[in-house]
């Protein structure tokens, strides 16, 4: 991975602006289901600006993520606070957008939330040489006006983007997983913790004995759902490991 310091913090600049002091996430709920927003400081400037710009933009629910097009890397910055709810009215006059607004400001990260990136920092650090062959490691490059920022390798595709299919596994296959898993938590069977497609493409890449290690301390993560894996060519990896740190609040769209 090729990454220099100015570099990043010039996509961060751009895509969250100059003034920006954080990563706010705004919810209001429409007639049709709920519509979220990013803002990046105190006077509610919308994040990211993508306009024929040479990057994309993703997010979950604790991180914003910029996703350079001719880079091998991926920038991470946490979410900094949630606004309160805010419901709309599609019929509201413009006094009432006007409160809205207001009520917006004032419910500046009302919530704040955890830095899992930071967490990541010292999994990996304690991590075994094989668990980090599964663990894309984050970096810290530095502050931008406050907002720590990260990068990390950027992966081919997430699993959930892949054409891997749990509904495509065989029945032979299964039972490798399940053997597998098995061995790996001391026969005690529970529910996966990442999805059986990955569980198996971990078995054949890295074969059964280093994927029950590496099982096992998977198992030690949260959260390991099919857009927090993902692949580098054929090998699977773990982008997000830093396990849920956002607000139980933001559920409810989820
Ligand atoms: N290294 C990477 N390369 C390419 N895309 C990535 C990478 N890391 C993250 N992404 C994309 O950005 C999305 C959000 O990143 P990430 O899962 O780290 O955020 P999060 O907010 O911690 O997620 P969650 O909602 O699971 O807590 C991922 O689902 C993925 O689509
Ligand atoms: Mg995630």
């Amino acid at each position: 991975m090729v990454y220099n310091k100015s570099e990043v913090m010039d996509f961060v600049r751009r895509a969250l602006g100059k003034n920006a002091d954080g990563i706010y996430l705004s919810q209001r709920e429409l007639n049709d289901g709920w519509e979220d927003s990013l803002y990046s400081d105190e006077d509610c400037s919308y994040a990211v600006n993508e306009w024929g710009a040479d990057y994309e933009t993703s997010r979950g629910i604790s991180r914003f993520v910029i996703i350079p097009n001719d880079k091998d890397y991926v920038v991470k910055l946490p979410i900094t606070g949630i606004y309160e709810e805010i419901l709309s009215n599609e019929d509201e006059d413009e006094d009432e957008e006007e409160e809205e607004y207001k009520t917006r400001v004032i419910a500046k990260a009302n919530e704040e939330c955890d830095d899992p990136s930071a967490d990541e920092i010292s999994i990996y650090e304690n991590a075994s040489k094989l668990e980090k062959q599964i663990l894309l490691q984050t970096i810290y490059v530095g502050d931008y006006n406050g907002i720590p920022v990260y990068v990390q390798q950027k992966i081919t595709e997430t699993l959930g983007h892949s054409d891997h299919d749990n509904d495509d596994i065989s029945e032979d296959s299964r039972k490798i997983i399940r053997d597998t898993i098995r061995k790996a938590t001391n026969g005690e069977w529970c529910s996966t913790p990442c999805p059986e497609m990955f569980v198996l493409d971990i078995i054949n890449f890295y074969g059964i004995k280093k994927a029950q290690a590496m099982l096992k301390f998977l198992y030690t993560l949260d959260d390991l759902h099919s857009n927090n894996v993902g692949y580098i060519n054929n090998r699977p990896v773990v982008v997000d490991y830093g396990g849920f740190a956002g607000s139980s609040y933001l559920w409810i769209w989820d």
